[in-house]
């Protein structure tokens, strides 16, 4: 596919992308996941969030309707989902990571993202090295599980739990005292003051939309665009305001 150097020619070299069920997008993710993807009764595809409103403004500008399918994050990350052809494409917030790229083709980078810790606000927990003797929970598959796996202290228990709700309900209940997660993630729960961040760490983590690695390259060519094309709109920029505007 052409790599124009800021010029807007249409990109005549591209092929139609080859896709599932034709005049439609169908994107996998893993829900809820605020402020990425959450159910939303409003929203003509039941979903919304940064992920979703970004796809969506990608779609339109390809003049396909949205699927979502919600999925297991694991099966995303690894490329089980794309090669079974459940998707076109994955939006669900994943950090680009030169292992998960083995096995399928990320976009541009949409959103920079860190590492976070999450607990109870006033506990005894004010850095990852109190964590001994505590159970820590994690999304299965994600970067956050890696970076506890390294740097979490070895008297802690890790708590790998397959889904984002499952996690958070665990911290709740009590079955963990911290979450180790996406820093915008983890701040969704700090709003009614009874959770706090107690440290961020910077992994200088960039999200990818993810297509499967073969017969992918015009759907990618064609969201690489209209990703740009956002960009250069100032749409982009609004929907970033109204997920983090402060
Ligand atoms: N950014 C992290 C990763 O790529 C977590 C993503 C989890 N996404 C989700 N929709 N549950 O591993």
């Amino acid at each position: 596919a052409l790599s124009a150097c800021g010029s807007s020619e249409p990109e005549a070299a591209e092929g139609e992308p080859e896709l599932l069920s034709a005049g439609n997008l169908t994107v996998c993710t893993d829900a809820p996941y605020k402020p990425f993807e959450y159910p939303d009764k409003a929203s003509p595809t039941g979903y919304t969030g940064f992920d979703m409103e970004i796809i969506d403004a990608i779609a339109a500008e390809m003049d396909l309707e949205v699927t979502i399918k919600d999925a297991g994050f694991d099966g995303l990350q690894s490329g089980a989902s794309l090669a079974a052809g459940q998707c076109d494409l994955v939006a669900s917030a994943m950090t680009i990571t030169e292992e998960r790229e083995a096995n399928l083709d990320f976009s541009e980078p949409y959103y920079d993202s860190k590492q976070s810790l999450l607990a109870e606000a006033g506990s005894d927990i004010a850095s990852i090295d109190d964590l001994d003797g505590t159970k820590v929970g994690v999304q299965q598959g994600t970067t956050g599980a890696q970076y506890a796996k390294d740097n979490v202290p070895e008297g802690a228990e890790l708590v790998s739990f397959p889904s984002d709700a499952e996690l958070y309900a665990a911290l709740s209940s009590g079955g963990v005292q911290a979450v180790l997660q996406d820093l915008p993630v983890n701040l969704e729960h700090t709003d009614d003051g009874n959770y706090e961040i107690v440290e961020e760490y910077d992994t200088d983590e960039s999200y990818g939309f993810a297509v499967k690695e073969d017969g992918s390259e015009d759907l990618l060519a064609a969201i690489n665009d209209n990703l740009q094309a956002l960009r250069d709109s100032g749409d982009y920029d609004t929907i970033y305001e109204k997920y983090f505007s402060t």
